[in-house]
C-alpha cells in the first residue's frame, strides 16, 4: 500500500492491484495518435489495464494531444491511465500537474520526477517538493533512484550522463520523498543493448530493492526495448508491476511507415500502422499477465 493519501488515485490502485497479482502493466511510450488508438483497442480487446506514456515533449508539441490521451484514458471501456515519462524540470512538472481534463480532474494521473540528473542530496530534495505538488492535486508520482544508463526521443538529452546502480539503502531515503513508484537502475539502459545477450541485469539487485520496498511503494521497470517475454516474467516475479515500452510494440510500426509513406494512401499507412501497434501491445499483454485483468 502506498504510504499516502493516494489510494484513490487510479495508477496507484492499478500498480498496487498488479503487485498483488503478479502480473505486469504495459506503460506504452506514446509518440503520436496512431499509437493512442492502439493502446486503447488493445487494452479493450484483451480486457487488460494499461498505462498511456507521454513524454515531456508532448507538453511542447501541442497541449491539444494531452487532451486527447486524457480522453481516449477516461472514455476506454477498461482502466487506463495517463503517466508523464522523465519529467526533468520543476517548471514542466508544475505545467503538467495543472492540466485538467474535461472531467475536471488532473489529465495526469501519475508524473514521473525525474531528478536524477542530480546528485543524491539535490535529488531527494528536489524529490521531495515536486512530489508534494503532485499529491496536493491527486498525481501519483515516481523517482529514479540512482540513473538508468541512456536516452530517449521525447527528453531532455542526459544521455552522456553515467549510469549508477539503485542501491537497497537507496530506497528508504526515496520512500521518504513521498514516491509511489520507483524506478530502480539495476543494469536496465535506455536505448539500445545491441543484441539479447547484451543484457545483463542484476537480479539480486532487483529483488533486494523490492524487498526493502516492503509494498511501500510498487516498482517499474525501464529500458525495455529487446527484452524477450521471459526476462520480463523474472522482472515480474522480483516485483516489477509497470513496464515501460518502447520498440517492443513500435517497431513493426516505425518499419512498415518507413517503408510505406508515400508509396500507399496517409489514411492506410494510419489504419496498418495503428494495427500493428495493438498487434504487438496484446501480444505483451498476454506476455506479461495483464489480459483479462481489467
Ligand atoms: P526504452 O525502452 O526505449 O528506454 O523506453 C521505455 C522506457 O523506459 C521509457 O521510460
Amino acid at each position: 500500500m502506498a504510504p499516502n493519501n493516494l489510494t484513490s488515485n487510479r495508477a496507484v490502485k492499478m500498480l498496487n492491484a498488479a503487485a498483488q497479482g503478479n502480473y505486469g502493466v504495459l506503460g506504452v511510450v506514446s509518440y503520436n495518435l496512431e499509437t493512442i488508438v492502439a493502446c486503447i483497442r488493445a487494452a479493450e480487446a484483451k480486457h487488460s489495464p494499461l498505462q498511456i506514456l507521454l513524454f515531456p515533449w508532448a507538453l511542447k508539441y501541442s497541449p491539444l494531444f494531452v487532451d486527447f490521451a486524457a480522453h481516449a484514458a477516461r472514455s476506454a471501456k477498461v482502466p487506463i491511465t495517463v503517466h508523464m515519462d522523465h519529467a526533468q524540470d520543476p517548471e514542466i512538472i508544475k505545467q503538467a500537474s495543472q492540466i485538467l481534463a474535461v472531467d475536471g480532474t488532473p489529465a495526469f494521473d501519475s508524473i514521473m520526477v525525474d531528478m536524477s540528473h542530480y546528485e543524491k542530496e539535490e535529488n531527494l530534495r528536489r524529490t521531495k517538493e515536486l512530489v508534494a505538488l503532485c499529491h496536493e492535486r491527486g498525481i501519483a508520482t515516481e523517482a529514479e533512484p540512482g540513473r538508468i544508463e541512456g536516452g530517449e526521443d521525447g527528453v531532455k538529452d542526459t544521455a552522456e550522463l553515467e549510469g549508477m546502480m539503485t542501491t537497497a539503502e537507496e530506497v528508504d531515503d526515496f520512500v521518504a520523498t513521498g514516491i509511489d513508484f520507483l524506478a530502480p537502475a539495476f543494469g536496465n539502459v535506455h536505448g539500445e543493448y545491441h543484441g539479447v545477450e547484451n543484457i545483463r541485469l542484476d537480479y539480486d539487485r532487483l529483488a533486494s530493492i523490492h524487498k526493502k520496498a516492503q509494498g511501500r511503494v510498487q516498482i517499474v521497470l525501464h529500458g525495455t526495448n529487446e527484452f524477450p517475454a521471459d526476462i520480463m516474467r523474472r522482472c515480474i516475479d522480483r516485483g516489477v508491476t509497470r513496464i515501460n515500452v518502447n520498440k517492443l510494440v513500435l517497431s513493426e510500426y516505425n518499419d512498415y511507415v518507413a517503408q510505406n509513406t508515400g508509396k500507399v494512401p496517409l489514411t492506410q499507412l494510419m489504419e496498418k500502422g495503428t494495427d500493428l501497434i495493438q498487434q504487438a501491445c496484446e501480444r505483451w499483454m498476454d506476455n506479461i499477465g495483464s489480459s483479462g485483468k481489467a
